[in-house]
């Protein structure tokens, strides 16, 4: 029989892995659960036996496959995968995949959780702003960046969006205006939000250059990750731009610096947590367990990310 490990150091809510198991325990397999390890000793002891594994933004490299002798998938319960190494999973042949789109309406309403937060000084009590009639830079049209616009309409926002790889006619018809550089984007919008992924040509692109063209009373977002900042721009816009606030998601490395230096004007969640929502969990803990099942069963490919 089949074994199926969910390995999550950040745990699924109880009702996700009550349907992961369910999906798993309904086609006949074996389901094992490793939550919130805290040494990666005991992820590679858990996978030596396993056929395909849950993951959501826990590291599998080259070592994990190693140890892993018999599996044949890895499903990414969620939307990045710059946490899987492809390259070693396609010398260890196995397929890896993720879930797009299952947790995009989580990350996208966390946004607007931020973005209230940041024009309102915080909660601090003193008179902020509001965000109706403000120009929203959506940075990546993807199910996230799609999901942000359909709230900021709400809101009554302007709504511009950059993506080098989405056709300007998708933007128009959800009543985005597209821009044809992320330079256009940040000179055009006072809020930034961004929704790319940390791959070798985005990674620490979000540099000063790009943000100090930001207007006045700029606002950077970030639930996307970390790597594809800066830091050193993110600090030097800090220092320079006394208008400018960072809210994040995703600490960077010197997150205590800047909440000491700057507590009104930069915020970090204390863990990432965008997708931390039962909803999320459900939908792509589901999403993916069905999908290694498909992939067991049928041979089914369709959500494979390595070549
Ligand atoms: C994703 O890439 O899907 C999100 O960043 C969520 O990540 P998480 O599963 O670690 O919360």
């Amino acid at each position: 029989m089949a074994k199926i490990l969910v390995a999550t150091e950040k745990p699924f809510a109880p009702i996700a892995v009550k349907g992961i198991r369910d999906a798993v325990e309904s086609a006949g397999f074996e389901l094992v659960l490793l939550e919130k390890y805290t040494s990666k000793n005991e992820l590679l002891n858990a996978v030596k036996d396993v056929d395909a594994i849950i993951i959501r933004s826990d590291i599998i490299d080259t070592e994990v496959f190693d140890a892993a002798k018999q599996l044949k998938i890895v499903v990414r319960a969620g939307a990045g995968y710059d946490n899987v190494d492809l390259s070693a999973a396609t010398a260890h042949n196995v397929c890896v995949m993720n879930t797009p789109g299952q947790n995009s309406n989580a990350v996208a309403e966390l946004v607007f959780g931020l973005l209230v937060f940041a024009v309102r000084g915080f909660y601090n009590g003193a008179s902020g702003t509001e965000l109706k009639g403000k120009k929203l830079g959506i940075h990546a049209y993807g199910n996230v960046g799609r999901n942000v616009a359909r709230i900021a309409k709400g809101f009554d926002m302007e709504i511009y969006a950059y993506d080098a790889y989405c056709p300007a006619e998708v933007m128009e018809k959800d009543g985005v205006k597209p821009v044809a550089s992320a330079e256009e984007l940040y000179s055009t919008c006072q809020i930034v939000s961004l929704h790319i992924p940390a791959t070798a040509e985005t990674k620490n692109s979000i540099n000063f250059v790009l943000l100090n063209k930001m207007p006045k009373g700029a606002i950077l977002v970030n639930t996307a990750r970390k790597e594809v900042i800066d830091e050193a721009g993110i600090t030097k816009m800090l220092e320079e731009r006394p208008d400018f606030k960072y809210i994040t998601d995703i600490k960077p490395a010197i997150d205590a610096d800047l909440a000491a230096k700057y507590p009104d004007r930069y915020f970090a969640t204390p863990k990432k947590m965008g997708a931390q929502t039962a909803e999320a969990n459900i939908n792509a803990g589901i999403a993916a367990a069905n999908q290694i099942v498909d992939f067991l069963v049928n041979g089914n490919e369709k959500f494979r990310v390595n070549k």
